[in-house]
This record gives C-alpha cells, sequence and structure tokens, in this order.
C-alpha cells in the first residue's frame, strides 16, 4: 500500500472538475510517469473509477458527514471520496483504505481532519447507507452518477429501460479498439503478430482493419509503438466509412485533429486524390501532421483554419468532412469526467458553432458532392436540430439516407450521431 497513488490522483481529481484540466492529461503528468507501472494503474483505476461513480460517493458522504459537502476542505473530500471507492469498489481490505486516508491527510497537510475522516469512513463500514430506490430521474442519476438533467432527457427520449442500458454502459470501460494501420502493415500481419506474442484480440467483421485487444499495458506493445494501429472507437471508425470515397479526386477533413478519421479516409481513397485536412487549433492540427508522419499516411494537405470564417480554398470538394467540436456525451465510457463538466446550457452554444461550422463545410462542397456531419453526442441539440435548422435555410442542400446514430442495445462503440447531406443545387 502506498499514499504516493492516492495523493496524485485526489490533486489530479480536485484540478480536473476545479480548473477543467483534460483527463487525458494525466498520461503526460511528471509525478504519474514517475510511478512504477503498478501505481500507475492504481492511480487510472482510482481517478476513472471516482468520476464515474462522484454522484454516488457524494450521496454516501452526505448521509454520513454532519458538515454539508460543500463547506468541507476541498482535498479532504477528494480524500474521503478516493478512500470510500476503494472501500465499495476495489478489492482493498476495508481497514487498509481507512489507513490510507487518514495517512493521506497527513500527507497532504490536512491532519486537523484525519479524525474526521476516519470518523466517517468508519460510520459507512458500520452503517452501509442506503440508495434511493426506485426509476425516478433522481434515484436513477444517483444509483448510476450522472447529473440529474441529462438522466431526465434520457428518461423523456428513450424510456426507463434503455435509459438504464445506456447510464449502465456509461459507467463500463471501453472496449479497447484498434485500426490497423495499412499504410504499414496489414490486417493477417499484425493478428499474426500478436497470435505469436499471445495478446489476445478479436476481428471486429464488420469494419475493415478494426480488432478488439484485451491486453493491459497495449500502449507498450510492439505493433502499438511501431504504428502498426492505434486506438480508435468503433463507431468513430464507421463514421469514416459511412461515404464511398474512392472515386473522388478532392476531399476535406474539415475539423480533422487529431486525425483518426482523417487516416481512415485516406486509406480509402484513390491514388491521385488531394485531401485537405484543416483544424483551428495549431496545436492539435500539429499533432495530426506528427501522427500522420509516423503512421506513414500518405497525401494529406494540413491547413489551419477556423471554418466559422470564410473557408480559405479555391476548388471545391467532391465530399467533406465535418466531424465537428460537440460535448462528447456520446463518449462517456471513455471521457467520465465529461458528465460532470458540461452544462445542459452548453448544449445550444455547441448547437450555434456546429451549424456555422456545417453551412461553411457545405459551401466548399460542389455540386453532386457529399458532406458528412457527425458528433459523438446523444444530445439533438448537436444532432437532429443542427441538420433541420441547416436544411430549412439551405435549398441546395438534401439529406441522403437516414440519420445514423451508434446505441448500446445494438452496437459496441460510444454513441455517435452522423447525417449525409448530398449538394445538388446549381
Ligand atoms: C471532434 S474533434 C475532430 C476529431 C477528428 N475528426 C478525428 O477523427 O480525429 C473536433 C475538432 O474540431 C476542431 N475545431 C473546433 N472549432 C473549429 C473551427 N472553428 N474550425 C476548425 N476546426 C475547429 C477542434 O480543434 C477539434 O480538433
Amino acid at each position: 500500500m502506498s499514499t504516493q497513488p492516492r495523493a496524485l490522483a485526489a490533486s489530479f481529481l480536485k484540478d480536473l472538475l476545479k480548473h477543467r484540466k483534460k483527463l487525458d492529461s494525466l498520461s503526460q503528468n511528471a509525478d504519474f510517469l514517475n510511478l512504477d507501472s503498478r501505481d500507475r494503474r492504481l492511480v487510472v483505476e482510482l481517478v476513472y473509477g471516482v468520476l464515474r461513480n462522484l454522484r454516488l460517493l457524494d450521496h454516501y458522504l452526505g448521509k454520513l458527514s454532519r458538515t454539508p459537502l460543500k463547506k468541507l476542505d476541498e482535498s479532504v473530500l477528494w480524500v474521503l471520496r478516493l478512500a470510500l471507492y476503494e472501500i465499495e469498489f476495489l478489492r482493498i481490505p476495508d481497514h487498509a483504505a481507512v489507513h490510507e486516508a487518514v495517512g493521506l491527510c497527513r500527507k497532504i497537510g490536512k491532519t486537523s481532519a484525519a479524525g474526521f475522516v476516519n470518523a466517517v469512513l468508519r460510520s459507512f463500514l458500520r452503517e452501509s447507507p442506503t440508495l434511493p430506490e426506485g426509476r425516478s430521474a433522481r434515484a436513477l442519476a444517483v444509483r448510476f452518477s450522472h447529473p440529474e438533467w441529462l438522466v431526465k432527457r434520457y428518461l423523456a427520449r428513450y424510456g426507463v429501460d434503455q435509459t438504464e442500458q445506456l447510464l449502465r454502459r456509461n459507467n463500463e470501460p471501453p472496449i479497447p479498439t484498434l485500426w490497423v494501420n495499412i499504410f504499414k502493415t496489414d490486417l493477417q500481419s499484425l493478428c499474426r503478430q500478436l497470435e505469436e506474442e499471445q495478446i489476445s484480440y478479436q476481428v471486429y467483421p464488420q469494419l475493415p482493419n478494426c480488432i478488439t485487444v484485451r491486453s493491459a499495458g497495449f500502449t507498450q506493445n510492439r505493433a502499438y509503438r511501431e504504428g502498426l494501429c492505434f486506438f480508435m472507437d468503433v463507431a468513430s471508425q464507421e463514421v469514416a466509412y459511412l461515404t464511398e470515397v474512392k472515386n473522388h479526386r478532392m476531399l476535406a477533413d474539415l475539423c480533422c485533429a487529431p486525425g483518426g478519421k482523417a487516416f481512415l479516409l485516406a486509406s480509402q481513397k484513390g491514388k491521385d486524390a488531394k485531401m485537405s485536412c484543416c483544424d483551428f487549433s495549431l496545436p492539435r492540427l500539429m499533432e495530426a501532421r506528427k501522427r500522420a508522419k509516423f503512421l506513414q499516411v500518405p497525401g494529406l494537405n494540413f491547413i489551419n483554419a477556423d471554418l466559422r470564417l470564410t473557408p480559405p480554398f479555391r476548388q471545391p470538394f467532391d465530399f467533406v468532412l465535418v466531424d465537428v467540436p460537440c460535448s462528447g456525451l456520446g463518449t462517456l465510457r471513455s471521457n467520465p469526467d465529461i458528465r460532470w463538466k458540461i452544462r445542459e446550457k452548453d448544449l445550444s452554444r455547441f448547437h450555434s458553432t456546429q451549424v456555422a461550422l456545417l453551412q461553411n463545410g457545405f459551401s466548399v462542397l460542389r455540386r453532386g458532392g457529399v458532406l458528412t456531419y457527425s458528433t459523438c453526442s446523444t444530445e439533438p441539440e448537436e444532432n437532429e436540430s443542427v441538420i433541420e435548422e441547416f436544411l430549412a435555410e439551405e435549398p441546395r442542400a438534401f439529406l441522403a439516407g437516414d440519420f445514423h446514430r451508434t446505441f448500446p442495445e445494438s452496437h459496441p462503440g460510444d454513441c455517435f450521431f452522423a447525417a449525409r447531406i448530398r449538394h445538388e443545387g446549381s
């Protein structure tokens, strides 16, 4: 047992929600990188586990602490949440979790709170507080640790059974899914390599070059480090195959970073086709370009541009992907922090940006060309209503096929939305 990983998890979680840091910044955190692999795994388990169960943990703590949680010292509150998570969800002996939490109070300079922390945790072990029963929005929000406004939306749209299914799925770890980088290898060769290394994998037959792996620490694997594959959720991969692009000569991915869908599109396009990849964030664009070089993806032209402004292109495109910035509410398995960062009122802000990006994306499409609009959100403001508002104002645009949605009931991936729009004007 060691206090170090718990101290790091507590301070990371505090900063993550208070200063809206990014969850994936954990993997670049210097203290995290200094830990051995066992302690790193514990930090990841604690950070993701606490985020997936935050409301539940606070429900318990609210019943046990005489001081309202809002009035508790923030660092002490995180110590309590971590310890409670360990007691309730991990196979760490109860007395060890309590002992660690008390030690952690001392380590972070909160010695005076040690007695309080000890008392709260011991009363949890004695009393086992109850959870709200039934299927009301509040009861589900507590039991599945989601914000109540989001549960209300799910209930109104999907009904109780599908809502429970989605809430449960949102709290599961994602299935690690890879795209086999056909610019460096092929599916068969990679599978052979994994077999030789006794890594268990499964081919996902519905998509080309897609496999899932069940191996902790796959990022240390040779195939991964050599760029023979990269992680990409199956629902995200699917978006890149919605339109057949092999006969298109001019392609654009207007919100391209960090590049996943652009690389999959590049794998389908003809040899002479040109593909422009834009992003308004220069650091993210540079990262996408670096990845493209490492993965040996040929024929991509990277451009730093803000798509809210007039796009910087002279020639129109046959195919445009507008994979817009969104709330990410469809990716709660991999990004459990999002549910605590996004507020309901943020959705209208996303909506207006998304409509503007779609309009400008369409403006660079040639007549007869096709545009794919996509989000990793479940919410209609970012999905159907963007498309409906756009179509109502653009007489040259027509919906090609049905809306594409991935949902746990019938799909192993994240919740994505996509719509294909055809330019049929003069
Ligand atoms: C959902 S991500 C794209 C993911 C990417 N298509 C992939 O598959 O890896 C959205 C991207 O849009 C970019 N973005 C946000 N606002 C933008 C704007 N006004 N113009 C261009 N890109 C923008 C963000 O920097 C972000 O990289």
